[in-house]
């Protein structure tokens, strides 16, 4: 049996809404795994710093203008320049927790009308998540946290659709349901205690179909 030490580290992804809190408490489960002694990175996507995250950003925040299939691609190459990074990290035993990855890539691009078979393809081939948060905050809840923010995606529109898209994603046998509508403390709780049942028995696998 692994010891401890030996044990891979987890690939865990917080996927939900806009103001669901999936920030908030992916970065409190990093440094709760930290102070529980093991090792953990957080990965945001789309990753800004990058050059290819650079240019996303420069569309988001309405800079540069985009076809949508090209913005969709840059998405998911994002995500594919960080797979030998999450593929290493995990052979080393450290955790990687991604807020947001292709649910949240899959979930807009639909939303925006983009060809469902092709939307599903581009993403397959990066490492499976162990685990896949869906933070589900009610409209109400979401609403008392303030308004949308100024960037292209951040309209009540689309995140609609996009509410009523991401749930038909899920998979049963590695998503769980996270009740975003609690107290940060309450969700950091609950957040850690589907982190605790986490098997890393199996080896880190590829993903499949979407
Ligand atoms: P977001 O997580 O909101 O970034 P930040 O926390 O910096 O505000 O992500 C930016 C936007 O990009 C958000 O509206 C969702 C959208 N998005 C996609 O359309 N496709 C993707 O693949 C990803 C990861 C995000
Ligand atoms: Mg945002």
């Amino acid at each position: 049996m692994a010891t401890e030490q030996e044990e891979r580290g987890a690939l865990i992804v917080f996927e939900g809404l806009d103001r669901s809190g999936k920030s908030t408490q992916a970065k409190r489960l990093v440094e709760k795994i930290i102070n529980s002694g093991r090792m953990a990175v957080l990965q945001a996507f789309p990753d800004r710093q990058s050059p290819v995250g650079e240019m996303i950003d420069r569309y988001l925040r309405g800079e540069i203008d985009m076809d949508e299939h090209a913005l969709h691609l840059l998405f998911s190459a994002d995500r594919f320049l960080k797979k030998k990074m999450i593929k290493q990290h995990i052979a080393q035993g450290v955790d990687v927790v991604c807020d947001r990855y292709c649910y949240s890539g899959v979930s807009y691009s639909l939303a925006k009308g983009l060809p469902e078979e092709w939307v599903r393809v581009t993403d397959q081939g990066l490492p499976k998540p162990d685990i896949v948060l869906f933070f589900q905050v009610s409209p109400e809840v979401a609403a008392a946290r303030g308004g949308f923010g100024n960037e292209r995606l951040e309209t009540a529109e689309l995140q609609a659709k996009v509410g009523k898209i991401m749930p038909t994603l899920r998979d049963d046998a590695f998503w769980k349901s996270v009740n975003a509508d609690g107290t940060p403390d309450a969700v950091e709780k609950e957040v850690f205690q589907l982190y605790k049942e986490l098997d890393r028995s199996q080896p880190l696998e590829v993903l499949e179909k979407i």
